[in-house]
């Protein structure tokens, strides 16, 4: 099967560095380029990031700035997680690339255009960029074939009991993405809490020995200092979720669903709001992923980050 041409949405962050990471070494992806997003990180921080992440796995992929902030709200940002650069203070070699001229939601667009209902979007962060773009440019939702998001959650939220960060962070932009009418692939927390590494899988993981596998150690020490005040059994691995399940869905299951986003509750702002449970079915608009083979996962990063 063709790989899929894809973009990447992220605020740059430890585990969107794993997943670009991850992203590099999948046939079924072709990577045509990376947006930047403010969200874990300010946008100047995450789009140095993905810079030299991109740098790191050795791919030459453009690199596109995107939006400060949310569309119409403050900047909240999950610094107290990710470290003050997003990347736990890790260093990585300097990248000889610079960011491209154009903002991200023209460089989406044109991208759009030029594969014309073939690319997906995988958006791992806040969805500014996205929904900048829908407002911009009308036409675009038929030249989208999917948009698979890491976000939301059919039951509890994590930044608030109600909201999960990358939708709390910009609801207004995530309703936007799930009312376009392209067809959203939600791996939400439903699915990303079951899809934890333990700490002595993160040790295997740095031992397969390349320099990639031992930044993937290294960079989540932080986070897992931070994760054991909560008795989880590992960090959750949030956003590579999101990319495999894009390259192959075959160790998930998911539910087609009816999805809004809440953009007014006082106590339940940014949650994604789905007819999963409800006996009042909506008309449906994404695909939410329930579930996953742990251990399928597990093996396929370990393969993955081998191939490095
Ligand atoms: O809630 C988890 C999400 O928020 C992940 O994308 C993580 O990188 C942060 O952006
Ligand atoms: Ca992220």
């Amino acid at each position: 099967m063709n790989p899929i041409p894809t973009i990447i949405d992220s605020d740059a962050g430890i585990d969107d560095a794993i997943a670009i990471m991850l992203a590099a070494k999948l046939p079924q992806l072709k990577l045509v380029g990376v947006t930047s997003v403010a969200g874990n990180v300010g946008v100047d921080k995450t789009t140095h990031n993905c810079l030299r992440v991109l740098e790191f796995t050795g791919m030459d992929v453009p690199v596109y700035r995107g939006s400060a902030g949310p569309m119409f709200r403050q900047r909240v940002d999950a610094a107290f997680v990710h470290g003050a650069d997003g990347l736990g203070g890790m260093d990585l070699p300097c990248h000889t690339h610079e960011v491209e001229g154009i903002k991200a939601w023209d460089y989406i667009y044109s991208e759009a255009v030029r594969w014309n209902g073939e690319l997906q979007l995988i958006a791992i962060g806040p969805l500014t960029n996205l929904g900048m773009a829908f407002v911009k440019y009308p036409g675009l939702p038929k030249l989208l074939k999917r948009i698979v998001i890491m976000g939301g959650s059919a039951s509890e939220g994590n930044d608030t009991p109600a909201a999960e960060f990358n939708i709390w962070a910009d609801p207004e932009a995530a309703d936007i993405v799930f009312c376009s009418g392209v067809p959203v692939h939600m791996c939400g927390l439903d699915v990303t809490m079951q899809a934890h590494l333990t700490p002595e899988e993160i040790d295997e993981i740095g031992k397969i020995g390349n320099p990639q596998s031992k930044f993937f150690r290294d960079v989540v020490q932080g986070i897992l200092n931070f994760l054991s005040q909560f008795n989880f059994p590992g960090m959750h691995m949030h956003d590579p979720v999101a990319v495999l399940y894009a390259a192959d869905d075959s160790m998930f299951e998911a539910s087609t669903v009816g999805v809004r986003v809440e953009t007014k509750g006082a106590l339940t702002l940014g949650r994604t709001v789905t007819d999963l449970y409800s006996d009042a079915q909506w008309e449906k608009n994404a695909f939410i992923v329930t579930k996953i083979d742990r251990d399928a996962f597990v093996k396929k990063v370990f393969e993955l980050m081998s191939k490095y």
